[in-house]
């Protein structure tokens, strides 16, 4: 089984010494008592630098969680995939809602930044998702699928390799309101079918699918044993040291 893989997305919170804290409260429970997953942390573009420093040798990833589609040029307020490797980013998560709602990013734009990222050897953390007005119209499926397909579109087989899908149906997005394990191992099947279907049935096997929806403590354990369910994008719960960290120990007992 692949390591699963979990993130946190630590949004616009956050000042420098802040977000050094948590990066250094999450390596010592680490440390503690470690979780048998892989570890990432989505820091403003601000703490990055200094995020990275504090995570050196932990083995913890840092992510970005934007970034623009040229590595360099008159673009003003943006930040390049090549400005993130420099500060020593491993990855990046694209289309993320906010991004594609209250920012206005459309498939052809994120599908931009996905082929930038990949070129500048970040990898990917790519979201997609309904609202729930789509679920409601029963066209949540339609609606993953053109993400999928718009965003992935041109890229070669192997790139998969260095991408991670998270389905986050906008309606959980910090309300508290999770999806349900019938509702995530539907979406989450569909899917696997298109990873499958785009990049073959050995590498689109291997990939990882996550969710990301108001998961905490509490549902976790229950949402890490969903079908398919290969990790977590963490958005709230990840902002104090102990709930991320409990949320990652959830997969020690499924790994057992
Ligand atoms: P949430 O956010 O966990 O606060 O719902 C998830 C996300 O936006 O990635």
């Amino acid at each position: 089984m692949t390591t699963p893989l979990v993130v946190g997305n630590w949004k616009t919170n956050g000042c420098q010494s802040e977000s050094v804290n948590l990066a250094r409260a999450i390596v010592r429970l680490k440390r503690r008592c470690p979780a048998r997953v892989q570890l990432a942390v989505a820091p403003p573009f601000t703490a990055l630098a200094s995020v990275t420093r504090a995570l050196r040798r932990s083995g913890i990833g840092v992510a970005a969680q934007n970034c623009h589609w040229l590595e360099s040029g008159a673009f003003t307020g943006e930040v390049s995939p090549t400005m993130l490797r420099d500060v020593g980013c491993d990855m990046v998560i694209l289309g993320h809602s906010e991004r594609r709602h209250i920012f206005h990013e459309t498939d052809a734009v994120v599908a931009q930044k996905v082929e930038a990222a990949l070129r500048n050897g970040l990898r990917v953390i790519l979201c997609v998702g309904e609202t729930l007005a789509e679920r409601r119209q029963g066209r949540t499926a339609k609606v993953i699928t053109r993400q999928f397909r718009i965003a992935l579109k041109g890229l070669a087989k192997n790139a998969i390799d260095n991408i991670e899908i998270a389905y986050e149906p906008v309606w959980a997005i910090g309300t508290g309101q999770n999806a349900s394990p019938v509702q995530i191992a539907r979406v989450h099947r569909r899917i696997r079918q298109l990873l499958t279907g785009r990049f073959g049935k050995a590498a689109g096997s291997r990939s990882r699918i996550l969710y990301g929806g108001s998961v905490k403590p509490d549902n976790a354990a229950v949402l890490a044993t969903t079908g398919e369910v290969g990790g977590f994008l963490v958005g709230g719960a990840s902002l104090a040291a102990e709930s991320f960290m409990s949320i990652a120990r959830c997969f020690n007992q499924e790994l057992n």
